[in-house]
């Protein structure tokens, strides 16, 4: 079965052009075996969004405890009127990480005829899925898919309509370490160029209790969605490993400002990957994921230093989630 073979054909005609740079398998046991050959060892988090690792993801959304999500949403709702008016009429979006459509629908509802989307996405189903809906209920828009690992910086055409407005919802940005997080913003400054601009939404720091709890849902959505990394490894890479030998693990570092995601080794074992052994002691950790969150400040100067100017930020009434609209800096960047 090839995997388009969900997809419509009249969702696959909705997209005028599909770029495809999708990872090879080898990256993910390439990935592996580095990640646990490592002192400590870690797994990166883009290797969560398979099928089955994006369909929990979208469940954890649904948790009361995972207000994310839902915040984001609805706050985009709220500001949509504004954003269109920052954004002006004819821009091209160029979406990071298509995860929900909701999201890119509330933009392009706010946006004065938007001319182009532009969706990028790790995982090839999900964006044709998603592109091809969009192509669909947006008939004048010009509808791409890009399936890549945006992480790793890539091409667009240098053509595109109108003022580039980059999109990059769900704090995504917030699994990048602020060092990272500010060479990958770096780079959409250059893609969007002196006349563009990011729209960016950024988890805020809170309540620890409030940060620990949404990352340890009561039904276990988070724990599935991290454990799924080692279903992965059985089933892709034939790795040898008891699922009950490991824990998921998730807590807020405060001095570093970030949710950590970990799957602990409940006992000392021995897993097989890809004909390696690889040893681990009771409580010994694979680090999974990393969240970082951000107030407003931090935030801007963050953004300063990627040549972006932060011309206006918005949170909900709760202060859990701000989204960021950033102007290209004159000068800076290329
Ligand atoms: C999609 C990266 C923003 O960090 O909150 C949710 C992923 N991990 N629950 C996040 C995630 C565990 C999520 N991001």
């Amino acid at each position: 079965m090839s995997p388009d073979a969900a997809q419509s054909d009249s969702e696959m005609k909705a997209i005028k052009r599909i770029l495809d740079f999708e990872p090879k398998a080898e990256d993910f046991a390439g990935a592996v075996i580095a990640g646990l050959s490592s002192d400590p060892k870690s797994i990166p988090p883009k290797f969560f969004y398979d099928q089955r690792g994006s369909d929990i993801f979208n469940r954890i959304c649904e948790t009361e405890e995972y207000y994310v999500t839902r915040t984001e949403v609805a706050l985009l709702a709220e500001i949509g009127p504004e954003v269109g008016q920052l954004a002006g009429a004819g821009v091209s979006v160029i979406e990071y990480g298509c995860g929900s459509s909701d999201k890119i629908r509330a933009l392009l509802d706010a946006l004065s005829s938007p001319a182009e989307y532009w969706a990028i996405d790790i995982s090839r189903a999900h964006l044709l899925q998603s592109a091809g809906e969009i192509g669909l209920d947006y008939p004048d828009l010009s509808v791409n898919a890009v399936c890549a690992d945006f992480t790793g910086g890539l091409e667009l055409p240098e053509e595109m309509a109108g003022r580039r407005l980059a999109f990059f919802p769900g704090s995504t940005i917030g699994n990048q370490t602020p060092g990272e997080a500010e060479a990958f913003l770096t780079g959409v400054r250059g893609m969007v160029g002196d006349a563009g601009a990011l729209l960016i939404g950024v988890d805020l720091i809170k309540d620890t209790d409030r940060l620990n709890r949404a990352y340890n849902d009561a039904a276990g959505h988070t724990a599935d969605f991290n454990i799924n990394l080692l279903c992965r490894m059985q089933v892709e890479l034939g790795a040898e490993l008891d699922l009950d030998g490991f824990r998921h693990r998730a807590f807020f570092n405060a001095e570093k400002s970030r949710i950590e995601m970990h799957l602990l080794s409940s006992r000392a074992q021995t897993i097989r990957v890809a004909g390696r052994e690889f040893k681990f002691a009771e409580g010994e950790t694979i680090h999974t994921e990393n969240s970082y969150k951000y107030d407003i400040p931090g935030f801007a100067g963050l953004a300063g230093r990627a040549g972006f100017d932060v011309t206006k930020s918005w949170t909900d009434a709760e202060q859990l989630f701000a989204i960021h609209f950033l102007d290209a800096a004159p000068g800076a960047g290329g």
